[in-house]
């Protein structure tokens, strides 16, 4: 499984993609209106950082100006993945992008019904939000699984985004099922990589190795 950064944050970009695994990254309108920058300079910068898909979302409810918008985002690099909202018109978006070879990434998706139309619309990428259905009290793990069965079930080449994720334990339940990509926040990172247990080895081979006076 490909491990993506969610974010818009350039510097955290810049920090975790030296760290070597980053293989993309995904951003959606909060991100962005959170760092208070201009959208395009910022999506722009993501691309020149890291080599792999970068998405980039519209805000247009209408077919007419999801298109448009996604016709100026792609114009910004070659790694521009449209963010399209799944909705009739973004469904109507998602087919018409693909007929140009527009890559889109079918966002806020809670149930594999969804994927599965935005997949057969030609959506690049479905991205289904594990941890806002656990929110709601369902399984968003289940979800995810029913997408990932149904995808290889008809060998279908859309790829799947587990997104909203909250910690470490959704980035390992996703790789178990075969989810192709995780999305990952800065932080889930920063707590996939520490583990206390090592922390506590580092200090002891250190103490040893002073002790025997080297
Ligand atoms: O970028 C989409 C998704 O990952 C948002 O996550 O935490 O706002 O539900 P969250």
């Amino acid at each position: 499984m490909r491990i993506f950064l969610d974010s818009a944050n350039v510097d955290e970009i810049r920090e975790i993609n030296q760290l070597g695994f980053l293989a993309g990254v995904t951003t959606n309108p909060t991100l962005v209106a959170r760092e208070g920058r201009d959208f395009k300079t910022v999506v722009h910068e993501i691309c020149e950082l890291v080599d792999g898909p970068i998405s980039a979302e519209v805000i247009s409810l209408e077919t007419e100006g999801m298109v448009s918008e996604a016709r100026e985002l792609a114009d910004i690099h070659s790694n521009v993945v449209i963010k399209i909202p799944l909705s009739e018109n973004g469904l109507r978006a998602i087919s018409i992008l693909a007929a140009e070879d527009i890559k889109t990434n079918a966002t806020l998706v809670f149930s594999a019904a969804q994927a599965l139309l935005a997949a057969r619309s030609g959506a690049a990428f479905v991205s289904p939000f594990i941890g806002r259905v656990d929110d709601t009290g369902n399984d968003g793990l289940q979800v995810l699984e029913d997408i990932v069965i149904i995808f290889d079930q008809y060998l279908l080449d859309t790829e799947i985004i587990a997104a909203s994720i909250r910690h470490p334990m959704h980035v390992v339940e996703a790789a178990r099922m075969g989810c192709h990509i995780a999305t990952v926040p800065y932080k889930v990172v920063k707590q996939m990589i520490r583990h206390p247990l090592t922390d506590a080895g580092i200090t002891r081979f250190l103490e040893d190795w002073r002790k025997a006076g080297k």
